[in-house]
C-alpha cells in the first residue's frame, strides 16, 4: 500500500521493529506520534515546513563554544522546566532545583571569603549559607560552583574578551558553612540577536528573567544539585522568560553596614541536600 495520510505514523513505527535498544525504540515512537500529530493538526503548508526546518537550522548555527540557542529555545518553552520537574521530584525539605541555563563552565577555585567580583562594579554583597543533609547535619567540603551576570546583565562569556568574572568554586568549611563576596544581581534580557529572540518577539514576549545567582552543588554521597537563589521583589518573578522560579529560592536582600561604614547587601541562602 502506498504511504498515505491515514497509514503514515503506522509505516514509520513499524520502520522501527528492529531496533534494539528498547529505550531509542520508545523515545523514537513518541517522537514519530507526536510529530504526525502536530502535521495532522495543523497542515502546515510546504512553505511554513521549510520557515520551521530554517528556524532549527538557524538555532544551530548560532551556536558555539559560548552561546547554546537550543537550550535557550528548550528554556523559553518550559520544556527545560518541565525535564527538571520530572527529574527532580522532592520528597522532603531538599532544596528544590532549577535550570542550567545557557551561561555555566568551568570556573576557579577560591577561597570561602573571596571577592568574585574581579572586574564589574556594582553594590557589595555578601552572600552566605549552610550546607546540610536534610536532617540539618552540616556538609564539609561540599562543592559549589557559583555564576551571576553583573549590574550590566552580561555573564562574563557574552563579553568579547572573555576574562573570567562573576563565577568561582568553593568548598563548604567543616561546619557547612560557605561565603563569598560579589556584587547585586540585576533582572537581565536572555540573548535576543538571535532564532529565539525573533521567536519571543513573534510570539509577544518579553526575553527578562529576574535577578538570580546559580548554584551547582555537589558533595559525595548526595545527589547533584542545580538551582538559582532569587532575589525577593524583582519585578519579574511572576514572568520569569524561562519558567525558572520557585517560591522556596526567593530571598531577601538585608542592607547591612560593614567595618568601613560601607553599605552591603546581605543573601543568605541555606542549601538542603538529597541523599543518592
Ligand atoms: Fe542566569
Amino acid at each position: 500500500m502506498d504511504f498515505n495520510e491515514n497509514n503514515a505514523t503506522e509505516a514509520v513505527l513499524n520502520s522501527f521493529s528492529k531496533i534494539k535498544d528498547e529505550r531509542l525504540k520508545k523515545i523514537m515512537s513518541s517522537i514519530i506520534r507526536n510529530l504526525h500529530q502536530v502535521v495532522k493538526e495543523v497542515e502546515p503548508t510546504e512553505e511554513e515546513w521549510i520557515k520551521a526546518i530554517m528556524f532549527l537550522t538557524k538555532t544551530g548555527q548560532k551556536c558555539d563554544d559560548r552561546r547554546q540557542e537550543f537550550i535557550l529555545l528548550s528554556d523559553v518553552l518550559g520544556v527545560s522546566m518541565l525535564l527538571d520537574s520530572i527529574n527532580n521530584r522532592k520528597s522532603k525539605n531538599e532544596t528544590e532545583t532549577t535550570v542550567l541555563g545557557p551561561f555555566h563552565t568551568t570556573s576557579p577555585m577560591i577561597e570561602n571569603g573571596t571577592n568574585i567580583a574581579n572586574f564589574v562594579k556594582g553594590e557589595n554583597c555578601v552572600v552566605s549559607g549552610i550546607i546540610t543533609d536534610n536532617n540539618n547535619i552540616p556538609i564539609p567540603g561540599a562543592s559549589l560552583e557559583v555564576w551571576q551576570s553583573g549590574p550590566d546583565g552580561l555573564y562574563d562569556v557574552q563579553k568579547e574578551d572573555r576574562v573570567v568574572d562573576l563565577r568561582a568554586t568553593l568548598l563548604s568549611l567543616d561546619d557547612g558553612s560557605y561565603l563569598f563576596r560579589t556584587v547585586k544581581p540585576q533582572y537581565y534580557p536572555i540573548p535576543v540577536d538571535g532564532p529565539v529572540g525573533d521567536l519571543l518577539k513573534n510570539l509577544d514576549r518579553h526575553p527578562y528573567r529576574p535577578a538570580h545567582i546559580h548554584f551547582m552543588v555537589k558533595a559525595k554521597g548526595f545527589k547533584d544539585l542545580i538551582t538559582h537563589v532569587f532575589i525577593d521583589g524583582d519585578k519579574y518573578l511572576e514572568s520569569d522568560t524561562v519558567f525558572a522560579v520557585k517560591q522556596s529560592l526567593i530571598r531577601k536582600l538585608e542592607k547591612n553596614i560593614d567595618e568601613n561604614k560601607q553599605e552591603y547587601f546581605k543573601l543568605n541562602f541555606d542549601i538542603i541536600m538529597e541523599k543518592n
